[in-house]
């Protein structure tokens, strides 16, 4: 059944799903690939339509793909799919300048991390609204990070308490992200980096393991165990 989205909502989700997913192999654009029988695209929507401050969706897919992915996901809530770009940056601007009046705050969320889960969307929204003009989420490095020279020989041991591995969504007030779109001179894989650019203070929110990024096959195995466990 298509889910309703709150008309009365005051955050548009941009979903960046255009990327052809080398990392993960020969096949299917990322997004179109199956994770326990249906594509990580149709994941990731479903989630986001979960969330209650959720007003409007919009998808960019591949470019040879986007009429599949409006069928695709027509069953499953209202989105406006727009084709995407070269880079993951232009498929966030191509989905930003699809974004219908209303919405003060705009989420942008990566296709695959398919099992984001909704209090995630929510909670990045409501550190938004209460002031923070751009939030990421983020969870603790549990590793030990050395840096490197060019010949792999250790320079040094980074001190790993002050560092953050960042997730999606990450929110922003509309005009922040619009801004930092218009300014943007060179692509980075991440839209909080490009307010930062703009001087704009980065709130972080703790973050999910579920919201882990499906990149390499070893993540796809990760993330079908997760469902099949229920977490
Ligand atoms: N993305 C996009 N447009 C691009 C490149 C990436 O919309 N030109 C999207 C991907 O579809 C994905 C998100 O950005 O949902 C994060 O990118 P990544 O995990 O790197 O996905 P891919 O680029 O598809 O994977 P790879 O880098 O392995 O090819
Ligand atoms: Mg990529």
């Amino acid at each position: 059944m298509t889910a309703q989205l709150n008309p009365r909502g005051d955050v548009a989700v941009l979903v960046p799903a255009a990327g052809s997913g080398v990392r993960l192999g020969p096949g299917r654009p990322k997004a179109l690939r199956l994770l326990a029988g249906e594509p990580l695209l149709v994941h990731a929507v479903r989630r986001l339509a979960e969330a209650p401050s959720v007003h409007s969706i919009v998808v960019a897919a591949p470019v040879a793909e986007v009429t599949a992915v409006g069928e695709l996901l027509a069953p499953v809530a209202p989105v406006t799919v727009v084709p995407g770009g070269a880079e993951r940056q232009s498929s966030v601007a191509a989905a930003l300048a699809a974004v219908p009046a209303g919405p003060a705050i705009v989420l942008v969320h990566d296709a695959a991390r398919a099992l984001a889960p909704p209090a995630l969307v929510e909670s990045v929204a409501a550190a938004v609204r209460a002031g923070h003009d751009a939030v990421i989420p983020v969870l603790p490095v549990v590793d030990t990070i050395k840096e490197v020279d060019g010949d792999e020989m250790v320079l040094g041991t980074v001190d790993r308490a002050a560092l953050r591995v960042v997730q999606t969504p990450q929110g922003f007030r509309r005009e922040v992200l619009t801004a930092a779109h218009a300014a943007a001179a060179d692509a980075l894989t991440d839209d909080a980096g490009l307010v930062e650019k703009q001087g704009v203070p980065v709130h972080c929110v703790p973050g999910s393991e579920q919201a882990l990024k499906v990149t390499r096959p070893f993540d796809l195995a990760l993330a079908e165990h997760l469902l099949a466990t229920g977490r």
